[in-house]
Order: structure tokens, then C-alpha cells, then sequence
């Protein structure tokens, strides 16, 4: 017998490819939805805290991978209050409950690993000490104490060459113990102008030894970080976050098409599991700026897991995925104010709105885990 297969609605029931399964290296992802690492400063002295247990388990699903908040390397990598680190056995155990909720849920989950070089003062440094960066010079950023202005950002300490082996183990060391804490992985950041872009990016670097100068010398940090930290706890394991065309925090580059291609290039050497670059328009974190400027050929260049991040909603992320100029698209605003994003995705459902006046309060419900899901809507 014949059966009749009415196309229209064939062609209704086919997910959106935002939905649509992926093979991220070792790991099956049911969809391509990611949440992007969002600082949400509630991670009192450093420690993760048990209302991170709620909140990261609300955004995980089977087969969806989470993306942790930007996680200090290391004291002298601190520079915002409430972040969390990863460099003391506490903070590792601290992690675990955390970790093992999203693994409940059946998510993948990544630890951003950071170090915020020059965008520190010193009341985040051991000993009140300068904070650390590829360069001494300050950033120009000012506000205004007593009616005068007031450098928010102290003059940085120029790092001496024979101690960039020593951040460079700090990224190593971070990552293993994520992987203690349970993490499946670790992701980079070298993007929005903390310590990996102050060697990537011209506007910054400064240096005149063998981490400064040529593209080849300002890289040269982030990949001896990417191959340290890949020879420890495996390259299928690792990525890197890049954001060659933002200037935030005074982190621009003359060229950056050029920096994000070289990257792409270099890291394939590295054999990483993926590469999640910012899209041109977010110059900085949270503004969204339409320019021509284009991701297309460090996509096209990097043979790993390629995301993309940036302004992105329903529609457009399904066509970068389905355009393949991305095989996933992580979501930064949108996940944090609503934690059944991917749900809300597959229904066509309305979206919560983000309250940018909670993004970096302490408190550990609101604008945290306070954001309703579909169901408790009314
Ligand atoms: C509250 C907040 C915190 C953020 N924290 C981080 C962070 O820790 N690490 C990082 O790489 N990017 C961070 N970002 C940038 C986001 O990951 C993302 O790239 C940005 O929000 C743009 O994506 P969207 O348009 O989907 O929000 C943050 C953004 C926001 C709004």
C-alpha cells in the first residue's frame, strides 16, 4: 500500500538545524545551542558557590554544551570582586557539585580558564602588588573620586620574559584541575582584552623580545598556552576563545583579520577542539555594532569544531548553522535570562528579557536563578 506523505507537514516536523545533532569531537551533542561564558560575579572570595549548582543546571539539557563563567587561573590573575577561581583545592571542590548537576542533566560542560592581566588593580593582587601584563602601559580609563578624575586601572607590571613561563603554567595547572573538578574540558579565553589579548592585540603589545613585534611574536603566548594546556589534559579536550575584531578595555589591533586568520591557522597544528571566535559587530561585550567585517575565512581555515558568538537569535543562528559558517553558536544574553533557551528555540516560543541591572549583582536568586521557564508562565 501506498502512503500518502503530506510535504508541508514533512516539512514542519524537521528541526530548525539549531536542533540538529553534532559530533563535537569525542562528544554527541543533541543540538548546537551553547551557553557562552557569562561572568555573573556571585562567586564570593573566589569560591564557587552552591547557588551555581541551580543555576547551571537549569541551562543544561542532554546532549547541550555549557560554557562556565571566565574561572581565575591564579591570585594575580584576579581583577572583578565574586569571580570564581580554580587554582586552590577548595575552589576545585567547590566545583565538583556544580559540575556533577550539569553531568545529572546530561550536559557537556567547559571551564572558561582566565587570567585578567592588566584589568586588575591592586586591591585583587597578592601583597597589593601591580597587576601583570605583556606591557606597562595603563589603561586610559578614568572615574571620577572627590570630583577629579581617578585612573580606575593601575599602571600594569611589564612582564619579564623568563616569567611568561610561568602564566603559561598557571592556564596548564588550571586546567588539570578542571579536569579534577569534573569538567570535560577547558576553554581559553583569550578574547576581550585580558591577558592573552594583551599579547595578541598591536594596541596593547608593546614588547620587544620574542612575544612582541610580528603577528608571529604576539601569538606566540596564546599558543604555547594552547599547547600546554593541550599536552596535559589532551587536545580533544581544549578550546580557545578569540575576539580578534572587539576593542574592549583598549584591546585593538591594526589588522585583525590577519590576527584571527593566523590564529586559526596556527591552531591547527594544535589538533584543539575548537575554535569560538566573537563576532566582528561585538566590539565590545554587550553592544551590538552591524559592520562588514566577517568570521567566513578563519572559519574556513580552522579544521576543528568552529562556534560563533555575538547578537545571535533564533533565525540568524540557524542559518550560520545552516549556511555552515558555523557548526555552533553560543548564546550569552539570551541563555542567561532564559534557562530553557534551546526549548524556547524548538517551540518558536517568546523570550524572557534580560535585565542588564542584575548581570553582576552578589545576590544568588535574583536575575540568577529567578528567570522564569515556559512552563511556570502563565
Ligand atoms: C553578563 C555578561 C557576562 C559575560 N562574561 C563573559 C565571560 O566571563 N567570558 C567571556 O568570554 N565572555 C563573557 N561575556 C560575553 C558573552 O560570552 C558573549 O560573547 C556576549 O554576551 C555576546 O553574546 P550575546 O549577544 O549572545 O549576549 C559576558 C557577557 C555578559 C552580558
Amino acid at each position: 500500500m501506498e502512503i500518502e506523505i503530506d510535504d508541508g507537514a514533512e516539512q514542519q516536523q524537521q528541526p530548525i538545524p539549531l536542533l540538529t545533532p553534532y559530533k563535537l569531537g569525542n562528544f554527541q551533542l543533541c543540538h548546537r545551542i551553547v551557553l557562552a561564558p557569562l561572568t555573573r560575579m556571585r562567586s564570593y572570595d573566589n569560591i564557587p558557590q552552591p547557588h551555581a549548582i541551580l543555576y547551571y543546571s537549569q541551562r543544561a539539557t542532554k546532549g547541550g554544551l555549557l560554557i562556565a563563567e571566565a574561572t581565575v587561573v591564579s591570585e594575580t590573575g584576579r581583577g572583578y570582586p565574586a569571580t570564581p577561581g580554580i587554582w586552590t583545592k577548595e575552589q576545585v571542590e567547590a566545583w565538583k557539585p556544580i559540575v556533577d548537576a550539569v553531568h545529572a542533566k546530561g550536559g557537556i560542560f567547559f571551564c572558561q580558564i582566565w587570567h585578567a592581566g592588566r584589568i586588575s588593580n591592586y586591591s585583587y593582587q597578592p601583597n597589593g602588588q601591580s597587576p601583570i601584563s605583556s606591557t606597562d602601559k595603563q589603561l586610559t580609563f578614568k572615574v571620577q573620586k572627590n570630583g577629579v578624575d581617578d585612573y580606575k586601572y593601575p599602571p600594569p607590571r611589564r612582564l619579564r620574559t623568563e616569567e611568561i613561563p610561568e602564566i603559561v603554567n598557571e592556564f596548564r595547572v588550571a586546567a588539570i584541575n578542571a579536569i579534577e573538578a569534573g569538567f570535560d574540558g577547558v576553554e581559553i579565553h583569550g578574547a576581550h582584552g585580558y591577558i592573552v589579548e594583551q599579547f595578541l592585540k598591536d594596541q596593547i603589545n608593546d614588547r620587544t623580545d620574542e612575544y612582541g613585534g610580528s603577528l608571529e611574536n604576539r601569538c606566540r603566548f596564546a599558543l604555547e598556552i594552547v599547547e600546554a594546556v593541550s599536552n596535559a589534559i589532551g587536545a580533544d579536550r581544549v578550546g580557545l576563545r578569540l575576539s580578534p575584531f572587539a576593542d574592549y578595555m583598549e584591546s585593538g589591533d591594526s589588522n585583525p583579520a590577519a590576527l584571527g586568520l593566523y590564529m586559526a591557522e596556527a591552531l591547527n597544528k594544535y589538533g584543539i577542539l575548537y575554535c569560538h571566535m566573537v563576532e566582528p559587530r561585538m566590539k565590545t561585550v554587550g553592544e551590538k555594532f552591524e559592520c562588514a567585517d566577517t568570521l567566513l575565512p578563519m572559519r574556513n581555515a580552522f579544521k576543528g569544531t568552529f562556534i560563533v558568538a555575538g547578537g545571535y537569535g533564533r533565525e540568524d543562528g540557524s542559518e550560520a548553522v545552516a549556511k555552515d559558517n558555523a557548526d555552533l553558536v553560543a548564546y550569552g544574553r539570551l541563555f542567561l535570562a532564559n534557562p530553557d533557551l534551546p526549548k524556547r528555540f524548538e517551540l518558536n516560543a517568546p523570550l524572557n528579557k534580560y535585565n542588564r541591572a542584575t548581570f553582576y549583582i552578589p545576590d544568588p536568586v535574583v536575575g540568577y536563578t529567578d528567570y522564569p521557564f515556559l512552563e511556570t508562565i502563565a
